[in-house]
C-alpha cells in the first residue's frame, strides 16, 4: 500500500492555523514550506509523524487528532504492532498511516476480517467493555453438517471452561461439499469464543472472518487495507 498521509491543508488547519481554504490560500502564496522546500502546489499529502510543515517560516504541529479506523486483518497476521516471535503483525499495515494508533481488542492469528484501531482510549474501552453488550458479528466455516439440534444450542448458549455464553444470532447461510456456512452474532468478545462455541457442540471452524463490530462493517474493505472513519459512530 502506498503511503497515503493527510492533505497539506488539512494538516495545516489541524494545526489550528486557519480553516482548510485558508491554507490553501497559503500555499499558492507561497507561504508553505515542507522539509525545507516552499510548495505551492495544492493536494500534497504529508506524514504528519515524518514531514516538518512550516508557515511563515515558523514550523507547525497538528493538534493530536483523534484516528478512528478499520484494517482487513488477513490469515496469518498476529493482531498487534509488535511481535516478539517475528510474526508479521497487523501494525505493519497501518504503517503508512503514519500515526500510532492501537487495535482494539484482538483476532485470532487465524482469523481474518475487521479490526478496530484508533488512538482514543475512551472509544476503545466503549467498544470492549463487557457491560455494553456489542455485537460482533462472524462469517464461519465449519466442517460438516450442522445439526439443528447444535443450532439451537449454540443460539441458547454453550457451556465454555469461562462461563457459559450468552444467547447469540445464528443463521445458515449454506451447505455444501462437507460444510457449513454460518452468519453468527455474539454479544461477548472472549478469547477464541466462536471456535470454542463450535467445538463445545462438536464442529470444527476451519474459516473465520470478523464481518461487523457495533455499527462497523467490513463492506468490501479489501484483505490487509485499511478504511479511516470520519464518523467514529460512538
Ligand atoms: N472468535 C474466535 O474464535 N476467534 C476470533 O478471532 C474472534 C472470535
Amino acid at each position: 500500500m502506498e503511503e497515503r498521509g493527510i492533505r497539506l491543508n488539512k494538516f495545516i488547519r489541524d494545526a489550528g492555523i486557519c480553516s482548510r481554504r485558508g491554507a490553501d490560500r497559503l500555499i499558492l502564496g507561497g507561504r508553505v514550506k515542507v522539509n525545507g522546500i516552499p510548495i505551492r502546489e495544492l493536494g500534497l499529502r504529508v506524514i504528519p509523524q515524518r514531514d516538518l510543515v512550516e508557515v511563515d517560516q515558523r514550523p507547525i504541529s497538528p493538534i493530536k487528532r483523534k484516528i478512528y479506523g478499520i484494517l482487513n486483518k488477513p490469515f496469518g497476521v498476529v493482531s498487534s504492532l509488535k511481535d516478539p516471535e517475528g510474526r508479521p503483525c497487523a501494525g505493519d499495515l497501518l504503517k503508512p498511516l503514519g500515526v500510532r494508533v492501537f487495535f482494539v481488542g484482538r483476532l485470532d492469528f487465524d482469523t481474518m476480517g475487521l479490526l478496530p484501531f484508533t488512538n482514543d482510549g475512551q472509544w476503545a474501552q466503549r467498544l470492549l467493555h463487557p457491560k455494553y453488550h456489542i455485537p460482533r458479528t462472524y462469517k464461519a466455516i465449519v466442517r460438516g453438517d450442522l445439526s439443528e439440534e447444535a443450532v439451537s444450542t449454540l443460539r441458547r448458549g454453550v457451556p465454555l471452561s469461562d462461563g457459559p455464553t450468552r444467547g447469540c444470532k445464528l443463521k445458515l447461510l449454506k451447505r455444501a461439499e462437507g460444510v457449513t456456512e454460518i452468519r453468527i452474532t455474539i454479544y461477548e468478545g472472549r478469547n477464541r469464543q466462536v471456535r470454542r462455541m463450535f467445538e463445545a457442540v462438536g464442529y470444527e471452524v476451519i474459516h473465520l472472518i470478523r464481518t461487523g463490530f457495533g455499527r462497523l462493517q467490513l463492506g468490501d474493505l479489501k484483505v490487509g487495507e485499511y478504511r479511516l472513519l470520519e464518523d467514529p459512530y460512538l
